[in-house]
């Protein structure tokens, strides 16, 4: 039986589109005919509009006017394209914030925004949700029975932070809710009592700022949870027109690369797909590394719903926001397009369609430059990516399915980044999650990033990194895997502080994983960034970076010990039977030796499944990921190296689903990929 989840059925096929700005260019219709054209000539399926079209809808209050949106969808739509339509919500016009100021935000320093830039209204404004509601309303209504509409793009990037008066009362009656209307279980939670700052009214509280204070962590942890819950609240009330008009649309917003600002996994019950903007600097340093970084993304975004997603935005050229604004190599397009087809997207979409011609983003990357033609490099490749999409388009709707997970949880990174210890500026939380994704990825092994409450039944190897933060139906959740046979892996920093960011009393990690690893904490060292320590494991030596613990076995087997420093001879590496399964302490951070080394031997022990067999890692810069149909597997291989040519044996025949062969082993040179094929 075919298993295959498609973003919207009545379009079951890779989506090859891009964001597209056709209001800009009403005055010269010329170019709309030589766009529509274009498209065709790219292989582009699909166009991404009305992102930043409010003001040309409603040019005043209440007046729409919809005729560049029905022209142009009919265009596209009549030349075999579909659409995904766009909220507006991101970027309002003049007139909006003229008549209501209170949708402009107000900043951390209490000054009101004037009109300008975008993505910076206040999520709170009473006016602005009617506002986006009423517009919202009109598109749907007109739009959504449109065959051309494939999907729902709400607003666009949301993010940041509001501190009007609005917004304060929100965050107050939040609390309010929380905290039962009981002001003194709001004290216990925040510990005020230190330097006496308790408080006595609900009333009296403010957002955390430089101007307040900064420094009650858990006031801090419930402003992110509630910036998070306020958007999504937003975000609940721009969709609900949508669903009302047709409720078969489906619906996304486009989300960040390693977005800090918000709790993304809080968004997956409200959209129907994951949708991300991905833009790595690659040809920046070690292009291997940055491979290893978006595939992080990726498999981010595909486990937020366990299911395809869309990249919705990526430069086929370059940005024009990094620090260095680098032209994609050669062939690097068309490579980091379909890197993200092998990690689960069933969409390849670009910013932008069309260079602006004036404003900020006139030198970014598009198809279609300020030459407006097709005889581009640029063009070119994207063309190329296009017939590649379609020769493998029965892949579209096929699952990734993992044997290895790796958690995250924005709580606790928000609650690490804030604590006052440790290495004060950077905990380096992410890199260490990179850490060991990059295991995975360079050995060839499919790995989804889930939520500490996630089910976690169905990986046969877990890991834990940091999980600083962790409330207690988490840590059962972490014993439950564990005894119903889960091999789990965790470090340093585990089980320090509960939901409110209070220290666990008592022997750490808390919530009774003390018990599960069979270890407890007694000191945490942190060494300066030029500083090495020790240790001891299966006759190696390796290096210690950055942090080490000071931790005794009360029933843990120790696998590996400190050989250096006043903690030489305690426990680094500790394996405690739980159960059915395994937990694994780490309790120091290495450069990537220790974990490689670690690593190989528990995941033969956990039997995981490499999807090339290979003693080690995979040659240097090479990849290898599946996607099943529940009857075929589709193996794509790939080389990041920009130098390396590499022949590899598949070990067994393969459909080559481009060249039309079958093959047993692929020569990769730089930038190579396959898309291969097999019976599952
Ligand atoms: C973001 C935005 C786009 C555009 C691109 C440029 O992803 O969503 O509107 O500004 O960045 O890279
Ligand atoms: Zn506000």
């Amino acid at each position: 039986m075919k298993n295959r989840k498609f973003v919207n059925p009545v379009f079951p096929h890779f989506v090859h589109g891009a964001d597209y700005n056709p209001e800009q260019w009403v005055k010269t219709k010329n170019i709309w005919d030589d766009d529509i054209r274009l498209m065709k000539e790219a292989g582009c399926n699909e166009m991404t509009l009305g992102i930043f079209s409010w003001s040309v809808i409603e040019p005043s209050e209440g007046v729409f006017d919809f005729s560049f949106l029905d022209e142009i969808i009919e265009r596209i739509y009549s030349s075999g394209g579909r659409v995904v339509l766009s909220t507006p919500s991101g970027a309002r016009p003049r007139w909006l914030s003229e008549k209501y100021p209170e949708v402009l935000r107000v900043s951390r320093w209490g000054q009101r925004y004037h009109f300008g830039e975008r993505h910076n209204h206040c999520f709170t404004s009473p006016a602005y949700r009617e506002k986006v509601k009423i517009i919202n309303a009109k598109l749907a209504e007109r739009y959504s029975h449109h065959p051309a509409v494939i999907a729902w793009h709400v607003s666009n990037e949301y993010g940041g932070e509001c501190y009007c008066p609005l917004c304060t009362e929100a965050f107050r009656n939040y609390l309010r809710n929380k905290f039962e209307n009981d002001i003194e279980k709001l004290n216990d939670a925040y510990w005020t009592t230190f330097w006496s700052h308790r408080y006595s009214d609900f009333s009296q509280i403010e957002p955390p700022s430089e101007l307040s204070d900064m420094g009650i962590h858990g006031l801090n942890l419930d402003w992110r949870r509630f910036v998070t819950e306020q958007t999504i609240d937003f975000m609940r009330e721009e969709i609900a027109p949508l669903k009302k008009a047709n409720p078969s649309i489906p619906v996304t917003t486009n989300m960040m690369y390693d977005f800090d600002g918000l709790d993304y996994f809080k968004f997956r019950d409200y959209i129907d797909f994951a949708a991300w903007d991905c833009y790595p600097k690659w040809h920046s340093g070690d292009n291997a590394e940055t491979a290893e970084n978006a595939a992080f993304w990726h498999d981010f975004y595909r486990s937020l719903k366990m299911k395809p997603f869309f990249m919705m935005e990526s430069t086929p050229s370059q940005v024009n926001w990094h620090e260095y604004n680098k032209l994609k190599r050669p062939g690097m397009d068309t490579l980091s397009s379909l890197q993200a087809i092998a990690h689960g997207s069933d969409s390849v979409q670009y910013f932008q369609w069309r260079k602006s011609r004036g404003s900020s983003e006139k030198f970014h990357g598009a198809v279609v430059g300020h030459d407006g033609t097709n005889d581009t490099r640029v063009f070119r490749s994207v063309r190329k990516t296009g017939e590649i999409l379609s020769l493998i388009d029965e892949i579209t709707g096929s699952m990734v399915e993992s044997e290895a997970a790796i958690i995250m949880d924005w709580e606790n990174r928000w609650a690490l980044s804030d604590s006052q210890g440790f290495a004060r500026y950077d905990k380096k939380y992410t890199e260490t999650l990179y850490s060991f994704h990059k295991f995975f990825w360079s050995h060839g092994i499919n790995c989804d990033i889930v939520h500490p409450e996630d089910d976690l039944s169905k990986y046969k190897l877990v890991v834990a990194p940091m999980m600083y933060l962790i409330n207690q139906v988490s840590a059962d959740n972490l014993k439950k895997y564990v005894r119903e046979g889960g091999i789990l892996i965790s470090t340093y920093q585990l089980g320090m502080v509960d939901e409110n960011d209070l220290c666990y009393l008592g022997r750490t990690p808390g919530c009774g994983l003390d018990e599960l690893f069979g270890i407890w904490r007694e000191e945490t060292d942190t060494l300066y960034p030029d500083q090495k320590g020790r240790v001891k494991f299966g006759g190696q030596e390796y290096s210690v970076i950055d942090i080490a613990e000071v931790i005794h076995s009360s029933h843990a087997d120790v696998l590996a010990e400190f050989s250096a420093d006043y903690y030489s001879s305690f426990p680094a590496l500790t394996s405690n039977r739980y159960g059915k399964g395994k937990a694994l302490y780490i309790a120091f951070r290495d450069n990537g030796d220790f974990i490689n080394d670690l690593m190989s031997v528990i995941i033969s022990d956990a039997k995981i499944k490499k999807n090339i067999p290979s003693d080690g890692s995979l040659p240097y810069g090479i990849t290898a990921h599946t996607r099943t149909d529940g009857e075929n597997i589709y193996l794509f291989v790939a080389n990041y190296g920009e130098k390396n040519t590499v022949i590899l044996p598949l070990g067994k025949p393969y459909y080559d689903i481009i060249g039309g062969k079958t093959i047993s082993d692929v020569l990769l040179k730089p930038f190579d990929f396959f898309i291969l094929k097999t019976e599952r």
